[in-house]
């Protein structure tokens, strides 16, 4: 699972650290209870609703002909 951390600089920054293979849908609304995950809290405002992530596995490099 995806850890996550906020910062609180001039603004509030959320990180979230993935793995090859790893897929998250994360909120746009800022409504969640589990933010920055997505909840489906956004079927309840007007707005922006959920982005999915997925982090593609990378080759390793002799397969792609790095010498
Ligand atoms: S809860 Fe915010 S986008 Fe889904």
């Amino acid at each position: 699972m995806a850890d996550h951390e906020t910062t609180w600089g001039d603004h509030p920054r959320t990180t979230v650290r993935l793995r090859p293979g790893e897929r998250v849908t994360l909120c746009r609304c800022f409504q969640s209870k589990n933010f920055p995950f997505c909840d489906g809290s956004h079927r309840e405002v007007a707005g922006r609703g959920p982005v999915t992530v997925v982090v593609l596995q990378e080759e390793p490099s002799e397969s792609r002909g790095v010498i």
